[in-house]
């Protein structure tokens, strides 16, 4: 595959984005996608909602939905907002890039921004990696995020084990010997449906699970000691309860779901944090949506009437989130 720039697929980075998104006291969603319905759906509701947004990639997504086609598959997204006459940009992202060569393998093939997620490796290596990556993304104008501290929400000892919480001690030295251009941290949220133990929650009175909160007093501490540095929070779902519902109530089994409650995430989203990735809201209102239309009519075989209605459903997903959780709606 030739090398491409972003600039020439229309793209952009995210420090305009970042930089806005900080004064303004909102942030920037970053959806995930594997395949065109999620693509679609993404890009009308952030259309719909004049939302600015990041896409992004796992490198498991990369490999499922192709390079090769991923790459035309955002040059296609910026000409459908084009034609809609939207002011909306978006930038192309690599989400949990492991190593320097995927990063720089993605920035040859058009993405705007990666991830260099260190944060498995002893610190100094995590420095080394990540600086690597920066020295190679800078070049090309593309933004690198890292990340420091393990989300690793649901193992047993989360609450207890302050060493997988981002210490704030050590922001300073690896933001300045880094150069990243932002940070992810670990506050309490970690990717997926089920993001705590039954045992590391309470009940309330119907008997849902409360999680623990998220350790606002950890972000503060970070963004005493970084002022104004965009700031990025994973596993940021809420694990829509009436999407778990519907799973369950259409054959499927997921047990004790829980995410982040939506006033944390406001409350995050109002401060440093300028990116909250979202990638499980979006799975379970899929798969919510295609359980409950191949239910109610299971003589249906045309994939365009279940991934349809569920796209439209994913989409509903996006707007809300951009107007009533991130306030990122209106900012394009
Ligand atoms: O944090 C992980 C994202 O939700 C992407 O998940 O690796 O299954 O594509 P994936
Ligand atoms: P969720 O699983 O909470 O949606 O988080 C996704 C994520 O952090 C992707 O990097």
């Amino acid at each position: 595959m030739g090398k491409i720039h972003y600039k020439e697929l229309g793209l952009v980075n995210t420090r305009e984005m970042f930089a806005n998104a900080m004064k303004g006291q909102y942030a920037i969603p970053a959806y995930n996608f594997n395949n065109l319905e999620q693509l679609q759906a993404i890009v009308l509701g952030c259309i719909e909602s004049k939302s600015p947004f990041i896409l992004q990639v796992s490198s498991g997504a990369r490999k499922y939905a192709n390079p090769i086609l991923l790459r035309h598959l955002a040059l296609g997204a910026v000409e459908m907002i084009k034609s809609a006459n939207s002011p909306v940009r978006f930038a192309l992202h690599l989400d949990h890039g492991d190593t320097p060569a995927l990063a720089a393998n993605c920035i040859d093939s058009g993405f705007s921004s990666v991830m260099i997620d260190g944060s498995h490796h002893p610190y100094e290596e995590n420095i080394r990696i990540t600086r690597e990556v920066v020295e190679y993304a800078h070049k090309n104008d593309v933004s690198v995020e890292g990340e420091l501290g393990v989300l690793a929400g649901i193992e047993d000892d989360v609450v207890a084990a302050k060493s997988i919480y981002t210490q704030p001690e050590q922001v300073e030295d690896f933001v300045k010997r880094t150069g990243v251009d932002s940070l992810a941290i670990s506050i309490g949220t970690s990717p997926g449906a089920c993001k705590f133990k039954p045992s590391q929650c309470t009940r309330d009175e119907r008997g849902v699970l409360v999680p623990p909160p998220l350790r606002f007093d950890i972000l503060e501490e970070i963004e005493r000691r970084i002022p104004g540095f965009p700031i990025v929070l994973h596993g940021a779902s809420s694990v829509i309860p009436q999407y778990v519902e519907m799973i369950n109530k259409f054959g499927g089994n997921i047990e004790d779901a829980v995410g982040i409650p939506v006033e944390q995430l406001r409350r995050a989203a109002r401060s440093a944090v300028c990116k909250v990735n979202i990638d499980s809201d979006g799975r379970l209102a899929v798969t919510a949506t295609i359980r409950k239309v191949l239910f109610e009519t299971p003589a249906e075989f045309d994939p365009r009437k279940y991934l349809g209605p569920a796209r439209e459903e994913l989409k509903k997903v996006v707007i809300q989130k951009n107007m009533d959780v991130l306030g990122s709606a209106g900012k394009a």
